[in-house]
């Protein structure tokens, strides 16, 4: 993992720079008050009369897709189904909103996977990577291949296992070899199975992302123990041609763009300690937990909360993300609000600095001198399943994305 001390010092900037959660919270409050609603105050149907408004929601979606790593909100034709592995891998990284269950499951904090463009007869396919960023450092490439039952008339075929391989196609004219392909991966298969089968192709992928116009895609070869070219009839791998979608060939590709090493070397790590959710009884219980945050920010009770931790509920539908975020439908970020008066207690989480200075400005020692700020002391990562501008599904996690305890800083 990319663990160096530029990586590092670079983190610190970027954190101390944009610190994505502040940024979300920013974003969401800006993009909430410029979405008109009948039921919002005075105040925020004020600001969303301006013409300006729109400029600035637009600007905020803008830096939100930044924060989410992309360029422009994803166009989707047509309703498409994430493959099933792809959702099976969000649900065991990811909670039901998105929050990572153990940074430890995935290596990388990317996972794309990709459709076969090719729909050859043969067992031949191609795999187009444009949307993977060169800066993407490739960990693990996947070839899942779903194999079929033997034909009914193959029941009393003789062999008992066959060698599948995997090759990638070379340039033969270029680089004058007389064979064109290389071997990436090959086994024993045992001839009546049926399920996914997957082979390693990690080498044929990075030479791939190192040098445009090397993917000339995979053959896979199937034979007998004796060399032989076995039955098309009786070994057959699911197509992306006749063959139902939920079984079509698939590259799943594991990297890490670089920002998640960095973000696990400065967390402090105690997995037996949950979340703290202090003061969440002081909250109206009500269902739309933006809208009680919202109606927090006029109350003039918020003088006397002291710090804690507060809903703040990013709604995907409602920023006019639902088509191509696939999960979560929103996920709680929460925010930090409350003041840090002097005496600090233990159950503010507050830093030493922050309690020498309530005692300043307790004392009035120096003038000018603030109590301290209420701030997220502890982030989680979430994370996204969504379709990307080539509707490859893609399974991405976003670190310092959630607040999960507040103190006085
Ligand atoms: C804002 O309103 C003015 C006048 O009403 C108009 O000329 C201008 O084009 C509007 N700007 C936008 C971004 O809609
Ligand atoms: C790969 O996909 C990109 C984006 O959709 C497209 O521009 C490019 O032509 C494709 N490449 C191939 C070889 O199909
Ligand atoms: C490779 O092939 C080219 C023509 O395709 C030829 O000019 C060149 O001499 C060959 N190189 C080797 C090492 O055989």
């Amino acid at each position: 993992m990319l663990q160096g001390p530029t990586t590092r010092r670079m983190y610190h900037y970027f954190i101390s720079e944009m610190l994505p959660v502040a940024m979300i919270i920013a974003i969401a409050t800006l993009v909430s008050m410029a979405t008109a609603r009948s039921s919002l105050n005075d105040l925020e149907s004020h600001f969303s009369m301006e013409n300006e408004s729109e400029e600035v929601r637009s600007a905020a979606i803008r830096r939100l897709l930044e924060v989410f790593g992309m360029e422009g909100a994803p166009l989707l034709r047509g309703d498409k189904q994430p493959p099933q592995y792809m959702v099976d891998l969000y649900n065991t990284v990811a909670d039901v909103d998105g929050v990572t269950k153990d940074p430890y499951i995935l290596e990388g904090n990317t996972v794309r996977s990709f459709f076969d463009k090719l729909h050859s007869e043969q067992i031949e396919f191609l795999f187009n990577l444009s949307m993977v960023a060169s800066s993407e450092k490739v960990l693990t490439a996947e070839l899942h291949l779903f194999k079929l039952r033997p034909q009914v008339s193959a029941t009393f075929n003789r062999y008992h296992f066959c060698q599948v391989s995997v090759y990638q196609l070379l340039d033969s004219s270029k680089m004058n070899i007389t064979q064109g392909k290389k071997l990436l991966s090959s086994r024993l298969i045992p001839v009546p199975s049926t399920g996914w089968e997957v082979f390693t192709i990690t080498q044929a992928v990075r030479s791939w992302m190192a040098v445009e116009g090397n993917n000339l895609g995979l053959l896979v070869t199937v034979q007998t123990l004796g060399g032989s070219q076995m039955d098309e009839k009786v070994v057959r791998f699911s197509s992306g041609r006749n063959h139902h979608k939920s079984k079509q060939p698939m590259l799943v590709l594991f990297t890490d763009d670089g920002r998640r090493a960095a973000a696990l070397d400065n967390t402090v790590k105690d997995p037996n300690e949950t979340p703290a959710v202090p003061g969440l009884s002081n909250l109206p219980n009500t269902p739309g937990f933006h809208r009680s945050a919202r109606s927090l920010d006029y109350d003039e009770d918020v003088e006397k909360m002291t710090c804690q931790r507060l809903p703040l509920y990013v709604d995907f539908e409602e920023i006019g993300w639902s088509g191509w975020i696939v999960s979560p439908r929103g996920y709680n970020a929460y925010h930090c609000k409350g003041s840090c008066p002097f005496p600090l207690g233990q159950n503010m989480r507050p830093t030493n600095h922050a309690t020498v200075q309530s005692i300043i400005n307790a004392l009035k020692l120096t003038k000018g001198i603030e109590t301290p700020c209420c701030a997220p002391d502890k982030l989680f990562s979430i994370n996204l399943l969504y379709f990307d501008d080539d509707e490859n599904v893609v399974l991405k996690q976003y670190d310092d994305m959630v607040a999960g305890s507040c103190g006085c800083h």
